[in-house]
């Protein structure tokens, strides 16, 4: 497997720019197949799911390419395809994403049903009951969700738990339909926002998205149009995370700081100094910072996309620290190999208790999943010694260049 080389111990000094959010591309580029004509994506991060996602819109009969300068230029100008291959959606769960668009556009869809993945089973079944009350039917055979619908019609969709994905998925639905949809428990992620403006942009009628409910008036079609992807706030809290473990003093640039207020709140708690600007967020390490307690919930709770990153920085800290992993039932992986590295952690089922030690030792380190990988990555940074940290596809899936974008403030980091 290939693997990074960290020698830990350095203190992180400088600032470093975000790029744009993986879990915001991804819907967008699913929701320009809804779309006539041409649209372009800036800010688009250099990252796997990203070129899967592409991968899928090419797939589907749509040109969609990744051009210097972070820009995705996608044209749909012929007739999009309703059957998403087997082995992208396998790679990607996300690119379950193009099931609303395609059924909205072409009144049928067959996408494989998402494998489940190392954090948990991953199911669907918020998303089909959302379509279901669209007029859309469903039904799962060899391994595909097939689905159709004869006339879109808006409606009422309460979803049971705000779902990401499915608040994604039915709002791109929605757009299509004849009729107002209202969304209520909707999730209210800043990607979701950045989905309902560039749908608005296209010509939806969107209102009420970042809140609970969201409202969309059902228009005849969209048309193409230009959009710049969110800054991703998970890869500049993990950035920031560097700072702070190091003990060096960091500043995030290209960033939304009030998408990152939970983690932000949280830092402060454990006695880090935080710095924010209109675009920037700064961490400065004052001393042993102490350990804390949190819970990840749907935004604007604390982000379960952090928790990893989160605990590395715990193991460290001085004192104890409590967490609570409400969304995903299998998050705790990245503990076991922190514990290779020294960490204290004691989990039971959706708890982590971390008992914070003055150091951690560098050691050889695997990857289970996306963000366990940054959080390896943050623990060999203040680790003693050298560690190796093997299996980088994950990492490739979902950051951009994470080991440079560090090595740029002084991280030892050879890949
Ligand atoms: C999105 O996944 C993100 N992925 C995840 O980021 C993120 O962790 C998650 O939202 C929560 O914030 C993308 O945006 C591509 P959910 P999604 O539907 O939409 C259950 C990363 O590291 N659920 O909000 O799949 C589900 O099992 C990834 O970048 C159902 O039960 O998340 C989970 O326990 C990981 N039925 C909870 O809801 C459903 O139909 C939250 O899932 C859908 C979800």
């Amino acid at each position: 497997m290939t693997g990074l080389f960290i020698d830990g111990g350095v203190p992180l000094f400088g600032s470093v720019a975000a790029s744009g959010a993986k879990n915001a591309a991804l819907p967008l580029l699913a929701a320009s197949l809804m779309m006539n004509g041409s649209s372009t994506l800036t800010n688009v991060p250099h990252l796997m799911d990203v070129f899967t996602m592409l991968k899928m819109l090419n797939a589907l009969g749509v040109r969609a390419e990744m051009q210097p300068g972070n820009r995705v230029v996608i044209n749909n100008t012929k007739k999009v395809k309703h059957i998403a291959p087997y082995d992208l959606v396998t790679a990607m769960r996300a690119s379950f994403f193009v099931a609303g668009p395609l059924v909205a556009k072409t009144g049928f869809a067959k996408v494989p049903l998402p494998g489940g993945c190392s954090i948990g089973s991953r199911p669907i079944d918020i998303h089909l009951k959302g379509f279901e009350r669209l007029g859309i039917q469903h039904s799962i055979e060899h391994g595909f969700v097939e689905l159709k619908v004869k006339s879109l019609r808006g409606n009422s969709v309460h979803l049971e738990f705000p779902s990401v994905g499915a608040t994604e998925n039915v709002m791109m639905a929605a757009c299509l339909a004849e009729g107002t949809t209202v969304i209520e428990n909707a999730a209210r992620e800043p990607e979701i926002t950045d989905l309902a403006n560039f749908l608005n942009k296209a010509g939806a009628k969107i209102i009420g998205h970042g809140s609970a409910c969201i409202t969309i008036q059902g228009v005849a079609e969209l048309n193409g149009t230009d959009h710049p992807v969110v800054s991703d706030r998970i890869e500049a809290g993990s950035l920031l995370i560097a700072g702070a473990i190091t003990g060096g003093e960091v500043t995030v640039t290209n960033c939304v700081p009030e998408h990152s207020a939970p983690m932000l709140e949280k830092m402060r708690e454990a006695g880090l100094v935080i710095g924010i600007g209109p675009d920037w967020m700064s961490v400065k390490a004052e001393g042993r910072y102490t350990g804390i307690d949190f819970e990840t919930l749907p935004f604007p709770g604390f982000p379960t996309d952090m928790q990893a990153q989160m605990m590395a920085l715990l193991t460290v800290a001085n004192g104890t620290s409590i967490i609570k992993e409400s969304i995903f039932e299998n998050r705790f992986m990245h503990a076991h190999e922190l514990m290779r590295m020294g960490a204290k952690i004691k989990l039971d089922n959706r708890h982590a208790v971390i008992s914070g030690v003055p150091k951690l030792a560098g050691a050889e380190v695997k990857i289970t999943d996306l963000r366990a990988g940054a959080a390896l990555i943050l623990a060999g940074l203040v680790a003693d010694g050298r560690s190796n940290i093997y299996g980088l596809k994950h990492l490739r899936r979902g950051y951009d260049d994470l080991p440079g974008k560090l090595r740029s403030i002084g991280a030892r980091i050879t890949d």
